[in-house]
């Protein structure tokens, strides 16, 4: 009796908790695992169910490995929501979802997957745990997607394209509490990938990018015969996983306490032994160097400046704060620079970087050395050319191993002079004679110049050409010149000036010059060119371009220019790449600067000079972007008392003929001023005053300047380029002297004494502008301004027409 009530009992105990049996490697929708019950892999590898943390009694669903004494947690399901007073049940619901339930059957996590026929959960000896389900048995989920803070072999740290979704790791809070921590090891996909290690939203540590084998910063990794590791970046997937080579090997990549470690478990320890971790020296502290420094974990300081770079605080530097970093010595010049080679480093963040896996070394060289942006390069095995632009960040040396790093210097920085001995004694047995024989042709050439003055066989010289006034301007010879621009080859054309192409050349002495080349058929070009040889002669000022001397043989008249290295002032603000180096304090140095020139015309120098045409072309950048106005072939000199003068013959640029000019052929100071108030506006906004169509279809610059002033919206006006910091109410300020400068009525328009006061001394109270001059008041010009054409240069036919309208 006793015995069939016992019978009795166990099949009725069997069917009441058919769950209490051991189940194995897989849950099914009628087979759950409650407290105490657990799910083994196959071979025993690992093992999941209920566990306390240390210390802790918040009970959580674990991974953690089988065969290892000390307990290893690799996964936790519900790290957010404990069990805390009571036992979990986990149930796989028939429709597929796996859900962790509490006593209270409130649901405390969820893999969150419905539809599904015939659903299995299974533990892999890798330590993953799936989900499949459907005729075919398809994963629809897995624990390796939802990583904690374990990277086990097979796991991939990083996005799936198609989901974009991003799989990485994050710390525990603490050792007793498995809630996600401050730390994430993230697979950054912007620019060129690679991997951070950020602390809460600063990045404290970086991998560098890959190079086929190992990441750029870790050069260990590719000599290990202990891992594979993967690298992989295509339009599905960017990721990165490793497989351990001998599977008796036990290994596991964890972050926590900061750190991305790898352990291998060790039999001899019988415990976990660290194989490697980061961030382990202070050279891997994310940009610990700042800014273009270089950290180098054998010199006993750490940080070093590149080359060509200096600390942008001595001061900072010397108390061995690095944060501020380095800047360059010498500007770029965009046209003589070169390139620093960096050897064995972890290269700079690849954030702003840019691959192109089709460029070999040269081309990447080439490329680099052709784009304005581009500051550095790197032909790296995993990615091809690396292309960097900005600053470059966090660059660690290395002994042995890393990458090489080619860093774009003016060639005033690079030294030359390195090299072994032997070149260099090659180098003076050849230089020696050829100075010696340069000086010998410069002597006797100077000797023959003074006969033949005297004998006055150079008939023609700059001072007879320029109305007989002694100019005392130094006099090329055309062979000079020929030689000094490869025979006015078109690949030195510079572009075309007022009247005739302009040449880049170089002197002998390795002076750059730039040529203006009088077109031998313009009648018109030789009055401009003895205007502007006599004019400029006469002038002298740090903002206006300074002639070096002339050329005039047989049909022959040139005019010779210092070389500016950053051609003019339109190249640089109406272009995107180039107008984003334009800082606000540069753009506003840039206005004095143009300010300052055009006062010295007005009234410093001895003469009164009115310019007749300025336009952004006509203003050229030297190597430290100091503007100097240029192109005086139009400029006219105004007597003692003379204040305006009335022509026929209306030369300048439209868009920036003032209305008087234009309408009638006034010109006066102030024609000047209101050039310079669209030089102005057009600097600030980075935007032609004749090509606004885009932004707004029926004004000009003018006009959009205008009716964001009375509207309010001034600073809308102002480039999007200009990133840094600005000051508000200086910006304010600079865009109503621009409009103060192009208001219609000339004598409303202030005086460039005014303006250069203005802007240089911000006591100075402001006027109200009123309405600017063009496309709002006077209907002939409001039809062409809306036009897009674009007249660069001089525009008589459009004035006599407009002339002849009349
Ligand atoms: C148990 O956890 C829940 C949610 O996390 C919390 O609201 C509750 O206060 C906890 N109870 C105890 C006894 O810790
Ligand atoms: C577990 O799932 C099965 C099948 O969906 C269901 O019958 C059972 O009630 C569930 N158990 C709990 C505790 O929710
Ligand atoms: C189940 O979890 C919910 C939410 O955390 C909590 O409010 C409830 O008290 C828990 N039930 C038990 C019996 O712990
Ligand atoms: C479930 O799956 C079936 C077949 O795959 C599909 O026809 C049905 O729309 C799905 N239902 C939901 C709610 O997704
Ligand atoms: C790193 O420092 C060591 C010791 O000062 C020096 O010999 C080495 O040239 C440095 N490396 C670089 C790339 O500056
Ligand atoms: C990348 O460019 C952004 C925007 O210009 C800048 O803020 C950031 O500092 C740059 N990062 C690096 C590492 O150069
Ligand atoms: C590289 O070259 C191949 C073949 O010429 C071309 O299909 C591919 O688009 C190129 N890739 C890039 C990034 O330019
Ligand atoms: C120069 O490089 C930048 C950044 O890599 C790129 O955006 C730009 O298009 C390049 N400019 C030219 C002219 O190739």
């Amino acid at each position: 009796m006793a015995i069939a009530e016992f019978l009795l009992l166990l099949t009725i105990s069997a069917a009441v908790f058919p769950l209490h049996v051991q189940p194995g490697d897989t849950i099914t929708p009628s087979k759950a695992i409650m407290d105490g019950q657990t799910l083994i892999s196959s071979k025993g590898t690992f093992e999941m169910g209920f566990f306390n943390p240390h210390d802790s009694k918040n009970q959580y669903l674990g991974i953690w490995y089988r065969n290892i004494p000390v307990q290893t947690v690799v996964w936790v399901a519900n790290r957010d929501s404990p069990l805390n007073s009571s036992t979990g049940v986990l149930n796989l619901t028939s429709n597929g979802n796996l859900v962790l339930l509490n006593d209270s059957g409130y649901v405390l996590w969820s893999t969150g997957t419905s539809n599904v026929t015939n659903p299995t959960v299974q533990l892999l000896d890798s330590g993953n745990l799936i989900l499949t389900g459907g005729t075919s048995k398809s994963l629809l989920w897995q624990s390796f997607d939802h990583p904690c803070d374990t990277l086990l072999p097979g796991m991939k740290l990083g996005w799936d394209s198609s989901t974009n979704f991003n799989r990485y790791l994050t710390s525990w809070r603490s050792a007793s509490d498995p809630s996600p921590g401050e730390y994430a090891y993230k697979f950054n996909i912007h620019g060129v990938p690679e991997v951070f290690l950020w602390e809460k939203s600063a990045r404290i540590y970086r991998s560098g990018p890959w190079n086929g084998q190992g990441y750029s910063g870790r050069p260990e990794m590719i000599k290990n015969n202990m891992f594979r590791f993967h690298f992989i970046s295509n339009q599905d997937e960017h990721y990165y996983t490793y497989e351990v080579l001998d599977s008796s090997i036990i290994s596991r990549l964890v972050l926590s306490d900061g750190k991305a470690q790898r352990f291998l478990w060790s039999k001899v320890k019988n415990d976990w032994n660290s194989y490697w971790y980061v961030p382990k020296d202070p050279c891997d502290k994310y940009a610990y160097c700042g800014a273009n420094g270089v950290c180098n974990t054998s010199y006993s300081l750490f940080c070093q400046c590149l080359k060509g770079f200096d600390p942008k605080s001595t001061n900072d530097w010397n108390q061995r704060v690095y944060l501020g970093g380095c800047v360059r010595k010498t500007r770029l010049d965009f046209q003589s620079d070169r390139f620093s080679e960096l050897v064995n480093v972890k290269l700079p963040d690849a954030l702003n970087a840019t691959a192109d896996s089709n460029r070999s070394l040269d081309e990447c060289r080439e490329w680099c050395l052709k784009n304005f942006s581009c500051v550095a390069f790197a032909f790296s095995g995993g990615s091809g050319c690396l292309t960097w632009t900005g600053d470059l960040v966090d660059i660690k040396v290395f002994a042995e191993g890393g990458e090489n790093l080619f860093v774009r210097l003016a060639a005033s920085d690079l030294d030359t002079t390195k090299g072994d001995s032997s070149k260099k004694q090659r180098a003076i047995v050849i230089i020696i004679p050829l100075i010696l024989g340069f000086l010998v042709f410069v002597f006797l050439g100077l000797f023959m110049l003074k006969k033949k003055r005297k004998q006055g066989i150079i008939g023609d010289s700059c001072s007879k050409e320029s109305s007989g006034k002694e100019l005392e301007l130094p006099l090329f010879d055309m062979s000079v010149m020929e030689s000094a621009t490869d025979n006015f080859y078109s690949n030195n054309k510079l572009g075309e000036g007022g009247f005739g192409p302009v040449y880049k050349g170089q002197l002998r002495d390795g002076q750059e010059i730039a040529v203006k080349r009088l077109s031998k058929d313009s009648v018109q070009g030789l009055d401009e060119f003895k205007n502007e040889v006599m004019l400029i002669a006469k002038l002298q000022h740090r903002n206006l371009v300074r002639l070096l001397g002339c050329c005039i043989q047989r049909e022959e008249r040139m005019l010779i220019y210092e070389y500016m290295p950053n051609k003019s002032l339109d190249t640089f603000i109406f272009d995107t790449t180039k107008a984003a180096l334009l800082s606000w304090q540069k753009r506003l140095d840039i206005i004095i600067g143009i300010a300052r020139g055009l006062l010295y015309l007005h009234q410093d120098s001895r003469l009164k000079i009115i310019h007749r045409d300025l336009k952004a072309s006509n203003i050229l950048l030297d190597k430290d972007m100091n503007p100097k106005i240029s192109d005086f072939g139009t400029a006219r000199i105004f007597k003692g008392d003379q204040n305006q003068e009335n022509t026929r013959r209306v030369v300048g640029t439209y868009g920036y003929m003032s209305p008087e000019y234009a309408m009638d052929g006034i010109f006066s100071v102030k024609s000047d001023v209101f050039s310079f108030g669209v030089i102005i506006l057009e600097i600030l906004s980075g935007k032609k005053n004749r090509m606004l169509k885009q932004v707004e279809p029926h004004v000009n610059l003018l006009g959009y300047a205008w009716r964001l002033w009375e509207e309010d919206r001034c600073l809308e006006l102002l480039d999007k380029a200009v990133k840094c910091s600005y000051p508000i109410s200086k910006v304010l300020r600079c865009i109503q002297i621009g409009l103060l400068c192009v208001q219609e009525g000339s004598e409303d328009r202030p005086t460039m004494t005014e303006v250069v006061l203005m802007l240089s001394n911000e006591g100075v109270a402001l006027t109200q502008p009123k309405r600017p001059g063009f496309c709002i008041g006077r209907t002939p010009i409001e039809r062409d301004c809306s036009s897009t054409e674009q007249h660069s240069s001089t525009v008589n036919e459009i004035t006599d027409t407009l002339l002849e309208g009349r």
